[in-house]
């Protein structure tokens, strides 16, 4: 038990310096005291980055739905696991004990045992934030199925995406979703996709919204309807500690999303040990997480790292601003809440209305807040640190990727001092390095350099579904014998680590990754458009929005209706969330010689930082930037 609990800066001192020196005595101690093993491993570590070969446990057996359901449900069966607050206030919220949770995830991972999944088999999941999404994904780890979550505001070609590349031939799915006073219809997008699915396809349909949708006879089974007819137990799969857990699609830097696979025994012991420690949870506090489950935050934060240790953790289905933007505030002093974890983008959005929708509210029950998914600002952090925490709670601004499994840079209340803005420093077992282009370590205060790791963690991801040279070439290659993370950062004198933001063509808008070249790659199919390049440029309330430099083939063209029409294309091709803020027609785009795109002249433009363009002697056609300029927005 000893070095689980890190609760002051002396135990994170000893312990940070274990895990580096001995660093698989000191996760084995770790992992053999705190978890629940059919085996344990013959080997704590196996590693070779140039490869991109990495085991943590080596052949050791467990199953994590025991070490997040069964252990509890035993010891504290009528501990809350769940508690599920809907879209709508009016609507009754709900609480599942872990005695309950065992059961609806038995029942859920019998249904899909009769629909014919076996260990190993893919399960796209598209749900909103129900508690059968929980239920879902735990149903799939219970019999040893790779779980897919797509988060449902994707559009139906991106979903179909999804599908085809990991070969999954179950989707659960419900009839729609309530966001706001919006209802969206899922189960038509998901009906959509499969008519661009190469293999068949099963759905499993839960019901939520209640409206009329089309069913196809033995395609889709109606879980309510099955629900009645299996057993509530169902026995755990006993599966090897790299046997696949899951897979998670994010954005790259070329057109195809990446599906990072994780494995079930380092991930479990990693985000099950930041969690603990880095929310600083003790027993019967209430944690709520605001990420949706459909990203990695969601998965680690929401799902396994609480219930493996025994949390009460809450799911919200809705959003901020409904029915205004109390509903946080609100739901945090109905619950009291103990643990707050957003991300900086809700923060700036409900900051901007004011105090007014937060006056009132007692928000006591606070002990810890967090953010995550992008650099917070200052003005964000103060914010939230004022009115929110009311000067009193620490801010843990966690640093990590959905290929990082867990949070690998952040401060620990009591344990290590917060600082604005700072992620701060390496959990426990992480070793960041800061290299500069030529991979060298920088020494130096506050000079940017590119931010990489130097040793396995247990969670990181093994490989990309399917590419693992993907995998080697996008994290490995770029410096030698180290885990490279796409991200900028510099330390302070004391050795905080701030984050600057990403180095490469992918874009973080409200906290989400969007590779720039799938959404050029759809702007490209307009019949009028000739070429295209989006970057991204800093927003008020989104972090980062997306700005698009067009050239087209014609110059007859309704500006209008055009832009209207290539937004259309970016929503039905990816997703809402990717739609352009702003749209600039170009005669041409600023080229080298040899034909490249200048994207970083892209960048100043659209950040209105022109002063000083950098060298722009190997531009083609330096006349087109000062026309991109005169006519920027
Ligand atoms: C960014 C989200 C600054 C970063 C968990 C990273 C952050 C990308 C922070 C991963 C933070 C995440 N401060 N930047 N606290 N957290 N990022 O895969 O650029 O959705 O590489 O994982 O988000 O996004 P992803």
């Amino acid at each position: 038990m000893s070095n689980y609990i890190i609760n002051t800066t002396k135990k994170y001192i000893e312990n940070y310096n274990k895990s580096i020196a001995e660093p698989e005595k000191f996760w084995s101690d770790l992992a053999k005291n705190n978890f629940s093993w059919y085996e344990r491993w013959s080997k704590v570590l196996e590693w070779d980055f140039k490869k991109a070969k990495i085991e943590w446990f080596k052949h050791a057996k467990l199953n994590i739905t025991v070490n997040c359901i069964d252990r509890h449900a035993k010891s504290n069966p009528k501990r809350t696991a769940i508690i599920f607050e809907p879209n709508n206030s009016n609507e009754k919220q709900k609480s599942f004990t872990y005695l309950e949770l065992l059961k609806e995830v038995s029942k859920t991972a019998n249904i899909l045992k009769t629909m014919g999944v076996k260990k190993g088999d893919r399960v796209c999941i598209y749900l909103p934030m129900i508690p059968e999404l929980a239920f879902s994904v735990l149903a799939c780890a219970r019999i040893g199925a790779i779980h897919s979550v797509v988060f449902a505001g994707f559009s139906s070609e991106a979903l179909a995406t999804r599908i085809n590349d990991c070969e999954s031939n179950v989707i659960i799915t419900s009839d729609g979703s309530f966001r706001g006073d919006k209802i969206i219809n899922l189960k038509s997008i998901v009906d959509n996709a499969i008519s661009r699915c190469s293999s068949p396809q099963k759905v499993l349909l839960i019901k939520r919204t209640n409206q009329k949708v089309n069913i196809i006879p033995k395609r889709d089974i109606l879980y309510d309807e099955i629900k009645s007819k299996v057993s509530d137990e169902c026995k755990p799969e006993i599966m090897d500690a790299e046997d696949p857990l899951f897979i998670l699609y994010t954005s790259g830097s070329t057109g195809k999303p990446k599906g990072m696979v994780h494995t079930c025994a380092g991930y479990m012991v990693y985000a099950s040990y930041t969690f603990k420690n880095i929310f600083q949870y003790e027993t019967n506090d209430i944690y709520w997480c605001t990420a949706d489950i459909g990203w990695i935050t969601g998965h680690s934060y929401i799902i396994y790292g609480p219930l493996c240790n025994g949390a009460t953790t809450l799911m919200f289905e809705g959003i901020p601003s409904y029915p205004n933007y109390s509903r946080f505030w609100q739901i945090i002093e109905k619950y009291k809440v103990n643990q707050f974890y957003t991300a900086p983008t809700a923060i700036r959005a409900i900051a901007k209305q004011g105090n007014k929708f937060l006056n009132g509210y007692d928000l006591t029950s606070l002990k810890v807040l967090g953010t995550v998914g992008e650099p917070i600002n200052i003005e964000a952090w103060d914010w939230y640190y004022k009115n929110v925490g009311n000067s009193r709670c620490p801010i843990v601004d966690t640093w990590w990727q959905t290929e990082t499994g867990g949070i690998m840079i952040s401060s620990i209340p009591n344990v290590i001092p917060d600082k604005p803005t700072f992620a701060t420093k390496p959990f426990l077992g992480i070793q960041p390095i800061i290299l500069s282009e030529s991979g060298d370590e920088i020494f130096e205060y506050e000079k940017v350099g590119k931010l990489c790791i130097s040793f396995p963690w247990p969670s990181m991801a093994r490989t990309i579904w399917g590419d693992h040279n993907r995998y080697i070439n996008t994290y490995y290659s770029t410096f030698k014998n180290k885990y490279f993370t796409g991200d900028g950062a510099y330390k302070d004198k004391l050795g905080n680590i701030r984050i600057t933001g990403r180095v490469d063509d992918v874009v973080i808008v409200s906290g989400h990754n969007l590779g720039t070249a799938p959404i050029e790659d759809a702007i490209n199919e307009h019949n009028l458009v000739a070429e295209s390049a989006i970057v991204g440029y800093p927003h008020e309330i989104k972090g980062n929005a997306l700005y698009g430099f067009i050239t087209l083939n014609t110059e007859n063209f309704d500006e209008n209706i055009l832009m209207k029409q290539i937004n259309e294309i970016i929503s039905k091709r990816i997703g809402p969330i990717a739609k352009l803020q702003k749209i600039q027609f170009t005669k041409a785009l600023p080229k080298t010689r040899s034909g490249k795109i200048m994207r970083r002249i892209l960048r100043k433009v659209a950040a209105r930082d022109i002063g000083d363009l950098g060298d722009i002697s190997t531009l083609l056609n330096p006349n087109v930037v000062k026309e991109i300029i005169a006519n920027s927005q």
